[in-house]
């Protein structure tokens, strides 16, 4: 298993001081940035594109920045996040209509795809795409907003998952997203999640260094 990662999602961030959120959220220990795109079409939410990529590279932002695409089509915006300085592109299987060829596109501009899966949504898309793929990301809420309610249903979802890449011998990141917070990482790493996406849990905090700490001190409970 992968060394855990936090990765705070920057839906929940103030978008008027997003380089300095990006900064903070970093200097208190977080591990990547979980950069969320919605179209208004995918998923009933608009938010950010390439430029806002660009801007937090070129701002200095030097960690891996996870782009969560929950667009449709796909492919079209794929080589504008390369572009941007993405280093992981995940996509919903629904959203695109050839998912094997989305994969090498992402792969082929020199990022590392990642399959992201609605909490309805059956694992057997990883039938034969798991070879291809760097990150595997299981929503545990419906996708489109911040601050939902953790779906219970996602924990034998990860279990699975995590079998299917112990399976695999490959090193896959197993990701989990919504409703994530310090009161049920543990059981979420338990079920076998390695990289944890936090956005309200933590841009909601008064201290991002304390909230992060707890999340590492819950993840590590679980070992
Ligand atoms: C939801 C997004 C999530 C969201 C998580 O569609 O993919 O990344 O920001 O927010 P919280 O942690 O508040 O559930
Ligand atoms: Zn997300």
């Amino acid at each position: 298993m992968e060394p855990a990662w936090i990765a705070p999602s920057i839906l929940s961030a103030d978008f008027a001081r997003l380089g300095a959120e990006v900064d903070a959220v970093l200097e208190a220990g977080a591990d990547v940035v979980h950069f969320d795109v919605m179209d208004n079409h995918y998923v009933p939410n608009l938010t950010i594109g390439p430029m806002v990529c660009e801007a937090l590279r070129k701002h200095g932002v030097k960690a891996p920045i996870d782009v969560h695409l929950m667009v449709s089509p796909v492919d079209r915006i794929v080589p504008d996040f390369a572009a941007a300085g993405a280093t992981y592109i995940s996509f919903h299987p629904e959203a695109t209509a050839h998912i094997d060829r989305t994969i090498a596109l992402i792969r082929e501009h020199g990022c590392r795809p990642g399959l992201v899966f609605n909490p309805a949504t059956p694992l057997d898309y990883l039938d034969y795409t798991l070879e291809y793929l760097d990150l595997v990301l299981i929503m545990s809420v419906n996708p489109g907003f911040g601050g939902q309610q953790f779906i219970p249903t996602t924990l034998r979802k990860l279990s699975e998952a995590r079998r299917r890449i112990e399976a695999s011998g490959r090193s896959v990141r197993l990701e989990v997203d919504g409703g994530i917070k310090a009161s049920n990482i543990r059981a979420v790493a338990q079920a076998g999640a390695d990289t944890f996406v936090a956005g309200s849990a933590i841009f909601g905090s008064a201290d991002y260094g304390r909230t992060i700490r707890e999340m590492r001190q819950q993840i590590s409970s679980a070992a």
